[in-house]
């Protein structure tokens, strides 16, 4: 049966690619009615809206003749669910605190419906203390996040975190969110969890850099596993030769530092989960031009210094601490002496200890054999495929959740 989307445009640049998400929408056999907000509707006509939906357009609280015909309450109630996108600082604001000033809050108040938003704006407003305070609010009300992502802003110069999700990565996560409703809401629904995975790439000049073998499968798994439990799930990513997982949002990085920056925006999270293998080491004043071989002379000489340590940075204590703080012990001897001391040394409740030796084919392979360590002991899991440990490790994750309270 067709999905019923109620599709609500704030007024931010990006709502022209709203317009597209009408269309991925509809492509996806969902009949889509929208409301523009009045602050919308000086980047997109309700005529362009109303064109693609195939549907009239609905702007105003007070208009006599759709309050008569469908009114606010029947339009929240109607659809399946709701998205809002993009969602805009102001939106959320109002959001949060349970405003209903116009016809697009109104509706939101209202509705008994899942809601999807998908944040734009400047990376400053969405850095801004007032606006973390009202994604925690809203997150704890149990509504759904997809993005924002980061990359360069429509104000030149500017770039950071605040770039709307695509709108195709919004109509598959709006599906799967109402496609798992019949069997309820996930047992992450309303958590947020963040992930790293793969390696990083530390540059030596503009064409070499250190990297490792880490393929990011068992991370990727790990996003996928906890989207398909109902978090909000960010997904930070090292370069990797692997498909953005469905409904979770992605920040690709290359360096350990742009990594952590990554981590630190995403922030605040119920879980986070630090799978990437990050390098140790970065080169100490890489060479702003390729390093020739005629200029160096004898083979070169690489300074190198300490990266900062995300796992242990996530994990040290305050009020920004995830409640539970997972990393990976990546070891080719000892696996286990060496993950129990990693998870006493950062600060980590679990520690997912597993052989990267070349014979386990580990990296790179599908398969794992893990070690779980916690404050109560180890256990090691029997060797599955790395779907089979993420399921199993989210699930635990949750298992845990459900038994601790914890405000993010
Ligand atoms: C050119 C321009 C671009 C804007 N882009 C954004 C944006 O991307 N995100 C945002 O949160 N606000 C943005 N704003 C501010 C909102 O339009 C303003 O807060 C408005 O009141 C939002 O109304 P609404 O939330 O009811 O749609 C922009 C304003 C202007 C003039």
């Amino acid at each position: 049966m067709a999905q019923r989307v109620l599709l609500i445009i704030g007024g931010g640049i990006a709502a022209y690619k709203s317009l597209d998400l009408i269309r991925r929408l509809r492509e996806r056999a969902c009949e889509v009615r929208v409301v523009l907000t009045r602050a919308a509707q000086e980047f997109v006509t309700p005529l362009s809206a109303g064109a693609l939906s195939n549907d009239r357009v609905f702007t105003d609280l007070f208009d006599l003749d759709d309050e008569r015909e469908i009114g606010h309450i029947r339009l929240s109630r109607d659809a399946d669910m709701v998205i809002v996108a993009p969602a805009t600082a102001d939106l959320l604001a109002k959001m949060a605190t349970g405003q209903a000033g116009d016809l697009a809050t109104a509706v939101l108040l209202a509705t008994d419906k899942p809601v999807l938003v998908a944040p734009a704006m400047n990376p400053r407003m969405w850095d801004h203390p007032a606006t973390r305070r009202n994604v925690r609010q809203l997150v704890s009300d149990g509504v759904h996040f997809i993005g924002p992502k980061a990359g360069e802003m429509a104000e030149r110069g500017e770039a950071g975190v605040g770039r709307m999700a695509e709108a195709s990565d919004i109509a598959d996560a709006a599906l799967q969110l109402v496609g798992g409703r019949s069997e309820g809401p996930g047992p992450l629904a309303g958590r947020h969890v963040i992930v790293t995975s793969g390696p990083t790439h530390e540059p030596i000049d503009p064409v070499r850099y250190i990297a490792n073998r880490s393929s990011g499968k068992q991370g990727h798994a790990i996003a996928a596993a906890a989207a398909e439990l109902g978090a909000r799930v960010t997904l930070v990513s090292g370069p990797v030769a692997l498909a953005d997982p469905v409904g979770v949002d992605v920040i690709k990085v290359e360096t350990a530092a742009q990594m952590m920056e990554a981590v630190r925006s995403a922030l605040p999270a119920d879980i986070a989960i630090c799978a990437a293998a990050v390098a140790d080491w970065h080169v100490v004043e890489a060479a702003g031009q390729k390093m020739k071989k005629s200029n160096v002379g004898a083979a070169p000489t690489l300074a190198l210094a300490e990266n900062v340590d995300i796992l242990q940075t996530v994990a040290r204590r305050g009020p920004r601490r995830p409640g539970l703080v997972i990393g990976f012990a990546a070891e080719t001897e000892n696996v286990i002496e060496h993950g129990q001391r990693k998870r006493k040394d950062k600060g980590a409740d679990w520690i997912v200890a597993n052989d990267v030796s070349p014979s386990s084919g580990t990296f790179g392979g599908d398969r794992n054999t893990v070690h779980l360590i916690t404050a109560d002991g180890v256990t090691s899991w029997p060797p599955d495929s790395k779907d089979g440990v993420a399921r199993l490790l989210i699930g635990q994750a949750a298992d845990w959740l459900s038994h601790h309270r914890i405000d993010v």
